[in-house]
């Protein structure tokens, strides 16, 4: 066996690679062409610059990327995704979520980090990006969701922070008999659900209401009697917003919403402890990060389920979701 030593200035290199990669393909993501090259487009430098970009400057990064195994060259100038890139396909939203959406904070650290720039007041992640993001990641999510969903019965959902309602509406096209509430406090959000229910069709059936998920004693009519509530990524924010005695009130109130024959899904991502724990798991410890500078506040599992038991009610079913760490939980009376 041969152990390969890597130096402390290799291990920076990789650093800095992994920061040019994920810096390259996040434009790539968010001019669409990252998109693009996984439906199957050539990337022509050449036709592209009728697109306004520039074609040496765009050659240069899509250069860069062929070099780091995402692209590759199908003749001078013109290049598609390689095998390694599609198979990191379904994935690109991660781009989004975890980089670019989080981009206004991270680029102003340092002033962030010395309270000079406040989140909330001064630099905020980008919900726009947050969403769409999801968005792209959520075929990924929506079968484990709506498997767990299949055992229940149940006539109105109520989506707590529902961002681009793409789960709502994947739910209410489980039966046609169901109704849906989205609910969102992102004008950002909002715009994008509302946008989704109309190419969905589901105009008549699924409500977008704008207001806070940390407070659904103050519901909006159209939502008050669901017997199903999902706060799918949702409830770590609350937790950071209201604190732990906030979220638990919160889970009180959901409780009460769904009464004894009503279910509550939620979907997070369970936070870890220790150093060492955290080490080798894959982005957990830079989930944590831009949680810490971004008000938001992880909790275990257990601590979930504890605060549950707190609110009245009973984990009936728990499932791993296909991502980061996430696991999906269903509780009832
Ligand atoms: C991480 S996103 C999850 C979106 C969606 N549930 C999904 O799984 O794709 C969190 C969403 O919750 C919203 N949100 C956070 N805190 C909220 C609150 N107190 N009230 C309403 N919405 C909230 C954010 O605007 C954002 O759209």
């Amino acid at each position: 066996v041969t152990a390969t030593t890597v130096t402390p200035d290799q291990e920076l290199f990789q650093h800095a690679k992994g920061y040019y990669t994920a810096r390259a393909l996040l434009t790539l993501w968010r001019t669409g062409l990252l998109g693009r090259a996984a439906a199957g487009e050539e990337l022509d430098v050449r036709r592209l610059g009728t697109e306004g970009y520039d074609g040496e400057l765009l050659g240069g990064l899509l250069d860069y990327l062929t070099t780091r195994g995402y692209l590759e060259w199908v003749r001078e100038g013109a290049y598609r995704l390689s095998q390694r890139g599609a198979a990191a396909a379904p994935y690109f939203g991660y781009l989004s979520t975890m980089l670019g959406a989080y981009e206004p904070v991270f680029a102003n650290l340092e002033r962030v980090v010395t309270g000079e720039l406040v989140y909330g007041r001064d630099v905020s992640r980008s919900s726009a990006e947050m969403v769409t993001g999801l968005n792209a990641l959520e075929a990924s999510l929506l079968g484990q969701v709506t498997d767990l969903l299949a055992r229940e019965r149940f006539a109105k959902v109520l989506d707590l922070g529902c961002g681009s309602a793409t789960m709502l509406c994947r739910i209410c096209k489980l039966d046609d008999r169901i109704h849906g509430v989205g609910l969102d406090w992102s004008d950002d959000a909002c715009e994008l659900a509302v946008r989704t229910v109309a190419r969905e069709q589901l105009r008549d059936r699924v409500t977008i209401v704008r207001g806070d998920a940390g407070d659904p004693g103050e519901l909006p009519p159209a939502a008050r009697d669901a017997d199903l509530v999902t706060a799918m990524f949702v409830m770590h924010e609350v937790l950071r917003q209201r604190g732990r005695e906030g979220a638990v009130a919160c889970l009180r109130q959901l409780a009460r919403t769904i009464g004894s024959h009503g279910r509550l899904l939620m979907v997070e991502v369970s936070a870890t402890s220790g150093h060492e724990a955290r080490d080798d798991l894959l982005f957990i410890p830079e989930y944590e990060l831009l949680h810490v500078f971004s008000n938001q506040r992880l909790a275990s599992r257990a601590e979930w389920e504890e605060m549950i038991a707190e609110a009245g009610m009973r984990v009936l079913q728990v499932a791993p979701a296909d991502m980061c760490q996430a696991f999906c939980m269903v509780a009832g009376a």
